[in-house]
């Protein structure tokens, strides 16, 4: 609420070019706030920092939102805000946290925007890093639809190219209803090395596997009936993998929303065509490359991207081409956000380039990469098994779930055998989402079970306490509260914080006396600020951090002001501001992607 305020005081004391300059506002000592702006403004307009902040301080229109004003120290502006001011936003917004609604607020420009996210490989393990693009991914998506933008979710599946030649080979030898096709959906990568050893070891006779498997290939990308159809059973068994995980973390992804490689096939051999008529690709050493602008190599000879390899195959880079043309003209896209780990930014980058330069992709559509970065094993490494094989994601969150039983177990004996099951689930799989959501997206970080289990610090656990924490509390006050009931996935982004059932609370005022309630409220305040910087910087870290803050706030709120044990009237006061609390904590898990339990 402060901060677009500010930054247009900035813009008007020293120029439009400076808008978007972060206000740098912080919780402040001697006031409700401060803006420390100033300081890093001062150089790059050639002003005492003081004089700067002076400067910002005569262009701030507050309207008199604020009682106290002041600059201090080197140029910290510090502002006290009118108490008045605070309950009526606070109120208005406790008001209307009954129905979902956009949070986009007026400024907001609807958007179409595609997200390409998850993306994992046929008869491949997801690995920890499909993992995170999944939940990163999901999590973008929730909450830009909750800004009110249109969202068009792409799983880019690879599920084309020449391995399959030998996939096919290898399943039609063992047979769809073994065993050993089964591997296809329990573990994919068993699958994937059995067809590879059968490659590798295979003689190259007229009958041999290996023989076999290249003409499948042909086969394949002449698009034989029958081997497209068997095809697509592979494809349809790997999907069934791809699913139970999905459906395990509470993903939105639905089968409808793949789009795979093997969907842009039929496009590309006329994309290269173009490319080439167009100048803009030509033969370097057999294979038909581009050479978008601005990329050299280490020789700083322009780099190639190759769209067509010297026998005449396609590759990733070409598809990736096709989706683009896709996404832009049939799904009208202005915004696409490729969710992808952060090594393949160049590839990414080179394909955006040589669109641009093709003139399918206009500058009013901007194409983003969202990087991922790594996730690390203790040993700094990326994450691997004991034996070095990949993890097996399941069995990764089969432990989570395991490890977040046997805390519950110990610490609530006194839930019944389901509510502790249910209870373990939702902290288990929501520790994992949060530890991948919670740190800079392009950020490695390490996969460490005891911390992200834990309830202290910046933790899913930490968050989702106290959000049963509030449930508890509500429960005692004689309500009967049901919130966030509506199953995840379903219809994300929207199935936030229903209406309170048996509310008695609702109507009640929130006064704002306590320091503590003030605090509160004033970062309750800003809920719909950090959902939009989100939804622009696409940042899902500042959500956690906001939920985290909230988190903090709210204990500190409890263990000062008394709830349960005050007055009627301050009372009914506290119990609404909980309940309000508990809006946004399970409505900003829920853009997380995550669940808050009843009980913990
Ligand atoms: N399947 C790729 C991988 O596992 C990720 C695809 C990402 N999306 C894209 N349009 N390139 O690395």
């Amino acid at each position: 609420m402060v901060v677009p305020r500010v930054q247009a005081a900035i813009a008007q004391a020293f120029g439009e070019e400076f808008r978007d300059t972060d206000p740098v506002v912080r919780p402040s000592q001697f006031a409700d706030i401060q803006i420390n702006a100033a300081m890093a403004l001062a150089k790059k307009v050639g002003l005492p920092p003081r004089d700067a902040a002076a400067r910002i301080v005569e262009a701030l229109e507050l309207d008199g939102l604020c009682t106290g004003v002041e600059i201090s120290g080197p140029g910290f502006i510090n502002l006290t805000f009118d108490g008045t001011w605070i309950e009526e936003l606070l109120n208005a917004q406790a008001d209307t946290a009954q129905a979902p609604q956009p949070q986009g607020g007026p400024e907001t420009q609807a958007r179409r925007v595609v997200v390409d996210y998850s993306s994992p490989n046929v008869a491949k393990e997801m690995h920890v890093g499909h993992l995170r693009t999944t939940v990163v991914g999901d999590s973008l998506v929730r909450v830009l639809e909750a800004l009110g933008h249109t969202v068009m979710r792409q799983n880019h599946i690879g599920d084309w190219g020449t391995p399959f030649g030998m996939l096919i080979e290898h399943w039609l030898e063992i047979g769809e209803d073994s065993p050993e096709a089964a591997l296809l959906v329990e573990d994919p990568s068993a699958f994937y090395q059995a067809a590879r050893a059968k490659f590798d070891n295979s003689d190259s006779g007229p009958d041999s596997f290996a023989t076999r498997a290249r003409l499948r290939v042909v086969s394949l990308q002449s698009a034989h009936e029958e081997t497209l159809e068997v095809w697509q059973r592979l494809v349809d068994h790997s999907k069934v993998y791809f699913n139970a995980i999905y459906a395990t973390l509470g993903v939105s992804l639905e089968d409808e929303h793949i789009a795979g490689e093997s969907s842009y096939d039929p496009h590309l051999a006329q994309l290269c065509q173009e490319l080439e008529e167009r100048g803009l690709a030509r033969v370097s050493e057999g294979a038909l490359c581009t050479f978008p602008a601005g990329f050299t190599g280490r020789d700083g000879e322009p780099l190639p991207l190759i769209i067509r390899k010297s026998d005449g195959g396609y590759g990733y880079a070409t598809t990736d081409l096709a989706t683009i043309r896709y996404r832009v003209h049939e799904l009208h896209a202005d915004r696409i956000l490729y969710v992808v780990g952060a090594p393949q930014n160049v590839h990414l980058r080179m394909v955006i380039e040589t669109a641009r330069e093709a003139g399918w992709l206009p500058d009013t559509v901007e194409a983003t990469h969202v990087q991922i970065g790594n996730v690390l094993g203790e040993d700094g490494k990326i994450l691997k098994s004991r034996s070095g094989t990949p993890v097996k994601l399941m069995a990764l969150l089969d432990e989570a779930v395991e490890r977040a039983r046997a805390v519950v177990d110990a610490s609530r004996p006194d839930l019944s055998e389901d509510e502790r099951a249910v209870t373990a689930r939702q902290v288990g799989i929501g520790a994992v989402k949060y530890a991948d959501l919670s740190v800079g997206h392009d950020t490695e970080y390490v996969f460490d079970f005891d911390r992200m289990l834990a309830l202290s610090g910046n933790t899913g656990p930490y968050v989702q306490y106290a959000a049963a924490r509030i449930r508890s509390i509500l429960r005692k006050a004689g309500e009967a509260v049901s919130v966030g009931g509506a199953p995840l996935g379903a219809e994300p982004g929207t199935a936030v914080a229903g209406p309170l059932e048996g509310e008695t609370t609702a109507g009640a005022r929130i006064a704002v006396v306590e320091p503590a309630e003030r605090a509160l409220a004033l970062h309750l305040l800003e809920y719909g600020a950090t959902l939009r910087r989100v939804g622009e910087l696409l940042e899902p870290h500042r959500l956690c951090a906001y939920l985290f803050e909230l988190s903090q706030l709210f204990t500190s709120f409890y263990d000062q002001c008394p709830v349960l044990k005050a007055d009627e009237s301050v009372r009914e006061s506290r119990l609404a501001l909980c309940t309000l609390v508990l809006h946004r904590l399970t409505e900003g898990l829920d853009l997380l992607g995550i669940e808050a339990p009843e009980n913990m």
